[in-house]
């Protein structure tokens, strides 16, 4: 019997600050910053994100986010036998970030790793717990993006430090009879690293290079957009499922004009893509789950349906992953 693995539960945390572009344009006039509500709106769709508080950590917003994935699938911590999490804003230069969640889940014992793909960190992540769980090396793998990139924030620079904000998704990845996990598709191009990074390392006792993130808006929207309908047709193609089937896509929210772009290409009516990137701005690697987690919640993604998810960022790095609920 083929071994597959299944989505059983999906969970989301939001830091409770929910900052409005109305908010955000008041605080950076204060710097002299100047930008618009419209601007925002206009070139990227988002309305507001949400800012962890000071002192809360990626590992934080994991573990709530982790709990309610658990208890959606109806399982105890201490059932995982796999944890990874996807994120570029770690607690820690090391260990990972899914370590210190696994110590607050009191799952001890099963491996625990960090994935750092930037925004496609949890696509990556997804294809490595579905590939260890068909291997027959976990049953019941937790699979969390979790990111705090208000911290990598210039709010000197208005071309990025709108655009982004924090929050987690989490999923709970079970070995099934059936198939859930369809097919995947991961790329990267290590010829890119300049148009999206944060250049910073830490060296003899101290942060040195830029700490803050650094983005070449266009080139990124540019590649994206070709990228992200390569990777979902090549996915499609090995599952042998055609576009017109998928029920619902949720891309990685980091523009509505590149979520349209891709739809378009594809043939998918808006009505079919989930779109959080209004409330959320784009929150790197957890944007993906937390979407998905989001159309679960509210009724919208159903069991048994053809999911598409999709994600593109700094690496440059891409993919995508089709999947039955
Ligand atoms: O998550 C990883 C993937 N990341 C992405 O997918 C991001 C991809 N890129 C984008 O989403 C878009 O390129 C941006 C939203 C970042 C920028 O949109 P754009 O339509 O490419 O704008 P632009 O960079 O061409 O800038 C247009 C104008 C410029 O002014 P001039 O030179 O035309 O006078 C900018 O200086 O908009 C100006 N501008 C702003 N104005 C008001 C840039 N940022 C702002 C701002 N407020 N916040």
């Amino acid at each position: 019997m083929t071994l597959h693995s299944r989505i059983t539960g999906t969970g989301s945390h939001l830091p409770p600050r929910r900052v409005t572009n109305a908010d955000l344009v008041a605080q950076l006039a204060e710097g002299g910053i100047e930008t618009s509500d419209q601007w925002i709106v206009e070139r990227t769709g988002i309305r507001a994100r949400h800012f962890a508080a000071d002192g809360v950590q990626c590992s934080d917003m994991a573990l709530d986010a982790a709990r309610h994935a658990l208890k959606a699938a109806g399982r105890d911590a201490s059932e995982l036998d796999l944890i990874i999490v996807a994120t570029s804003t770690p607690d820690m230069v090391f260990p990972s970030t899914a370590c210190i969640l696994q110590n607050k889940l009191g799952a001890n014992g099963c491996p625990a790793f960090d994935v750092q793909a930037v925004c496609s960190g949890f696509v990556y992540a997804l294809t490595v717990a579905d590939a260890m769980v068909r291997a027959g090396s976990a049953r019941c793998a937790l699979v969390v993006g979790s990111e705090v990139f208000s911290r990598l924030l210039d709010f000197s620079d208005r071309t990025t430090c709108v655009l982004f904000g924090d929050g987690a998704g989490a999923v709970v990845l079970e070995a099934s009879e059936t198939p859930g996990i369809l097919a995947s598709d991961l790329h990267a191009d290590g010829k890119h690293v300049g148009i999206l990074c944060v250049p910073g390392h830490v060296a003899g006792g101290v942060a040195s290079g830029d700490p803050f993130l650094k983005m070449d808006g266009q080139a990124v929207f540019k590649l994206a957009v070709g990228l992200l309908e390569k990777s979902a047709r090549a996915t499609l193609e090995k599952a042998g499922i055609e576009a017109a089937d998928v029920d619902w896509m949720v891309p990685h929210q980091a523009n509505i004009r590149i979520m349209q772009s891709t739809a378009r290409k594809l043939h998918l009516p808006m009505e079919k893509v989930v779109v959080t990137v209004d409330q959320h701005g784009n929150t790197s690697a957890a944007s993906i789950p937390l979407a998905l987690d989001h159309a679960v919640r509210a009724g919208q993604v159903q069991p048994g349906q053809t999911v598409l998810l999709e994600g593109v960022g700094g690496g440059f790095t891409w993919g995508s992953v089709l999947l039955k609920m």
